[in-house]
């Protein structure tokens, strides 16, 4: 096991900074920190606002020698969200592949769902989200700007290594979990040429995992599903911008999107992944000191299984697990008046019984 992981924090926007110093605290209380390096990059729309840009024009090779990435958010309303988000967050993503997103989520005991029948058995699910191209490809355009006649478009595109190389690895994920059963999400009733593609691929992976049971859902009727039907479902994989919808809609059903990880992924190990809560920037909250830090923390329990540190990783779920189940110590958003700091001592209590 190599003795110097580096982890590059970029806390970013918003509340960003204030989670970010919450999950380094954590870090800092597991066992064998000594082994990890972190550094802080201030890139984001400060940044922006001194230079013109959101992160250094090298920032790809800052980043590549690192051993992952830790990250807060991007997003403040002095800069377009479009300039923040191409600028840092997808720049990397797509800069450095990380084209698999994985959003675990689960209702964690002690959470409240707003589901009313539902345990923490039934909702326990991960979805996979494509995370490179698709509907957040970047490429349209607009013409005629500022005239009547002025034309926007999206496109979205989709091709075949791209939908190959996502959907195994939501195939070798399903395949690792207990149900082993996978749920492609589409929309090919109406998107019909690169959803259908997405589709077609699907049809010729699946006698090659026979040990994964699947269906398909339109992305419409796949709401209905989560919110009816939470236990049918496991592991999830989806286009980026559906998934991107289905994955806020997951996080409220399982309590909060204050809790909710992901994990930016180069599942070939080529270069850093990047792990961050996905709840953004969220400046309603800034400066009180009452963000939810435990999206930041199951973020780092993904980032340590991803660099495998599993003891660690797992030491840091079950001091979670704990801290919401006991229930004393809630943040605002899961019912309680517990500030950051106080979730983040009695996270680290729970580390250290
Ligand atoms: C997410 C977020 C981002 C996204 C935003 C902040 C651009 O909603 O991680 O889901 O859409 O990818
Ligand atoms: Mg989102």
């Amino acid at each position: 096991m190599k003795n110097d992981i580096k982890i590059a924090m970029i806390p970013g926007d918003g509340i960003g900074p204030e989670v970010l110093s919450a999950g380094l605290q954590v870090m800092k209380s597991l066992g064998e920190f000594e082994k990890f390096s972190c550094i802080n990059l201030d890139w984001g729309s400060e940044f922006f606002l001194r230079t013109g840009k959101m992160m250094p024009e090298n920032g790809l090779d800052i980043l590549r020698p690192y051993d992952a990435i830790l990250f807060g958010s991007a997003g403040d309303p002095r800069v377009s969200d479009d300039k923040t988000l191409w600028g840092l967050r997808l720049a990397i993503c797509q800069g450095l592949d990380q084209y698999a997103n994985t959003r675990p989520i689960r209702l964690l005991d002690g959470v409240k769902s707003p589901l009313s029948d539902v345990s923490s058995k039934d909702l326990d699910w991960i979805i996979i989200r494509e995370n490179s191209e698709g509907e957040y490809s970047g490429v349209g355009g607009r013409v005629h700007q500022d005239l009547p006649l002025e034309v926007g478009m999206d496109v979205s595109v989709m091709t075949r290594a791209g939908c190959e190389r996502i959907q195994r690895f939501a195939f070798e994920t399903a395949a690792a979990r207990p149900r082993k059963h996978l749920t492609l999400v589409t929309k090919s009733n109406a998107q019909r040429h690169a959803m259908v593609l997405w589709d077609e691929v699907f049809e010729t992976l699946c006698p090659e995992y026979p040990d994964v049971t699947t269906d398909r859902m339109l992305v419409d009727a796949m709401t209905v599903r989560m919110v009816r039907d939470p236990a049918s479902l496991d592991t999830i994989v989806a286009s980026n911008l559906h998934a991107d919808i289905l994955s806020d809609l997951a996080a409220a059903l399982a309590g909060s999107i204050g809790i909710a990880p992901t994990g930016n992924i180069n599942p070939d190990l080529k270069t850093p992944s990047m792990f961050e809560p996905i709840h953004g920037s969220a400046f309603d909250l800034v400066g009180k000191g009452i963000a939810n830090p435990i999206g930041t923390f199951w973020s780092i329990v993904l980032m340590l299984r991803h660099l495998g540190r599993l003891e660690e990783a797992e030491d840091l779920m079950h001091a979670i697990e704990a801290v919401l189940k006991n229930g004393e110590v809630l943040p605002p958003d899961l019912g309680g008046d517990a500030s950051t700091q106080a979730v983040t001592d009695a996270v680290i209590a729970a580390l250290n019984p």
